[in-house]
């Protein structure tokens, strides 16, 4: 045969993967191929594979016989808005898109090709697990990708999608990377699946509630997007990358913001008349962001936290609020963990953040205690603390004790702190304030009630305001809301050169 023949023969073998009757039923379970879902992701026709031709070893029952193209997984490079991703997508139509030696082998070469040249990782997974006719090997690959995700951590961005099984110990490199996603029914990551817990524990619970998105999302904040399919996925995928640079020496690209109105008007009476009444402040962020684009980061995990990425001035900002919708905003311990995490991410890519205050502190109760909210609370301090990036503080209301030291004030490190004029900044709330520092007062008055609240009222007049904090220095300036966005953005600019080192050490012990 043709030299040139053969090869094109290869090729096509390669790119049928699994062949039609794997790649139908794929299609049915209502997932993409590997194949097209890296079409999905690169720029039109930018994608350039690797490893093409790599095959697996094995011998072992019956394996010489067996041939897997792309050895279940297709890996290489392409442009995402014209910048250079690599990525890997396991290819379940192959052998279950199980990971051997030589596909582990595949998807670390992207990974390290990927540090070298200073490219963000991708990784789309879709695999039964470890190959188990590979035995330890397949523990060996497993082992070398957790590796070079813990060498990438910090150097480039890591995504991974799970769009479809990813169990045993195989969850532990999507845990690894930055961001996971997951796609709604046809995602599932457990440790041990529901057969073997019904076996051990009696258990029973099916393979969704157990591993799927919405667990992940929502109660085990394993994962940080929910997506419906995997075209909504990788195109959150693209989203996110437009917020990030592409490795830790460089800056997320600048966006034109184009017209935006700075002048808030609405904010000026946005803040309710009452202390204790709620507002939704994603209505807050979407106004001061370029155009409203707000992507959410852990939307439906710690809802009294606010996390994700936005533009402002074209410039990409990491944003931290609270929410005083959910539990009245409060710091709790997965609001900690999920801030903390958000923040130590934003602080390796050189994204600034900008943090949104109105907490009236953290939530009591011995279930936060005994979960250890001392614990997890130090995350967010030591976060803050240790992130040189430009870090920006509006306060809107509450900022109240610990918390709002652990939102970011000025002695954590905050470059610039802004109030409104409606801004608490005390040591606890009026109520439980007067009730200790006027005990006395109140147990003696003829009107217990009356002197109460006239206390309260008091302490609300004196130490419930913005301006103790800005007579200090603590705050930098009281701002009017309107002019909220056109503030932040010119600090933004102000801050862009900040250089900021850190004492040498190996590195610091954060709490965990
Ligand atoms: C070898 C595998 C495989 C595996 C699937 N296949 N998983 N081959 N090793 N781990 C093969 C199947 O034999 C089948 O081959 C093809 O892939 C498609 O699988 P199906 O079972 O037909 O697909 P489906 O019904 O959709 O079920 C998917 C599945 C199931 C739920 C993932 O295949 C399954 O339970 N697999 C085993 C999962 C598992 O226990 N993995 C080990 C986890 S422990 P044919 O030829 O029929 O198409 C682990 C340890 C890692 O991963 C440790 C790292 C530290």
């Amino acid at each position: 045969m043709d030299k040139n023949a053969l090869l094109v023969e290869k090729k096509e073998t390669i790119l049928a993967g699994g062949g039609q009757k794997r790649i139908d039923k794929q299609h049915e379970a209502g997932k993409l191929t590997a194949r097209e879902r890296l079409a999905l992701l690169f720029d039109e026709d930018t994608f350039v594979e690797l490893d093409a031709f790599v095959k697996h070893r094995c011998t072992n029952f019956g394996m010489e016989k067996v041939d897997a193209p792309g050895e279940g997984v297709v890996t290489g490079y392409g442009y995402v808005d014209d910048r250079l991703v690599y990525a890997y997508a396991q290819d379940f139509t192959v052998i279950g898109g199980s990971l051997g030696e030589m596909h582990a082998a595949k998807i670390v070469k992207v990974m390290e090709n990927a540090m070298k040249v200073g490219a963000p990782v991708v990784g789309l997974n879709d695999s039964g697990g470890a190959r188990i006719q590979e035995g330890v090997d397949a523990l060996s690959g497993y082992a070398k990708i957790f590796y070079a995700n813990t060498m990438a951590s910090g150097v480039v961005p890591q995504i991974t999608a799970i769009m479809g099984p990813c169990a045993g110990g195989a969850v532990y490199s999507p845990a690894l990377t930055d961001f996971v996603f997951m796609v709604d029914q046809t995602a599932k990551m457990f440790i041990t699946g529901p057969q073997v817990i019904e076996t051990v524990t009696g258990e029973k619970v099916s393979a969704e509630k157990l591993g799927g998105s919405m667990t992940h999302n929502s109660v085990s904040g394993v994962a940080h997007y929910h997506t419906q399919s995997d075209e909504e996925a990788i195109a959150e995928i693209r989203r996110l990358l437009s917020f990030l640079p592409s490795n830790n020496a460089q800056r997320a690209p600048m966006m034109d913001p184009g017209e935006v109105n700075d002048y808030l008007e609405h904010l000026d009476t946005f803040i309710p008349d009452s202390p204790n009444k709620p507002y939704d402040m994603l209505e807050v962020i979407r106004s001061l962001v370029d155009h409203g684009d707000f992507m959410e980061y852990q939307a439906h995990y710690a809802k009294n936290m606010i996390t994700g990425f936005a533009r402002m001035g074209g410039r990409s900002v990491g944003i931290i609020a609270n929410q005083p919708k959910v539990l009245a905003g409060c710091l709790d311990v997965n609001a900690s963990d999920k801030a903390a995490r958000f923040i130590r991410t934003c602080d390796a890519f050189h994204v600034p953040l900008l943090n949104l205050v109105d907490v009236p502190g953290f939530l009591p109760g011995t279930n936060q205690e005994y979960m250890g909210i001392i614990r997890h609370g130090a995350k967010m301090l030591y976060a803050y603390s240790e992130a040189t990036v430009p870090k920006v503080t509006l306060i809107l209301r509450k900022a109240y004790g610990g918390a709002y030291i652990a939102m970011c004030n000025k002695e954590l490190g905050a470059d610039v702190v802004f109030a409104w004029p409606t801004a608490e900044i005390a040591v606890m709330g009026p109520q439980g304030a007067a009730n200790i520092i006027f005990r006395k007062e109140i147990g003696e008055a003829d009107d217990p009630v009356a002197e109460r609240n006239e206390r309260i009222e008091m302490y609300e007049r004196e130490f419930a305001t913005p301006y103790i904090a800005a007579e200090r220095g603590y705050v930098d300036d009281v701002i009017l809301p309107h002019s909220s966005r056109a503030r932040l953005i010119d600090a933004f600019v102000m801050l862009d050169g900040k250089r900021e080192s850190l004492p040498r050490k190996k590195h610091g012990n954060m709490p965990l």
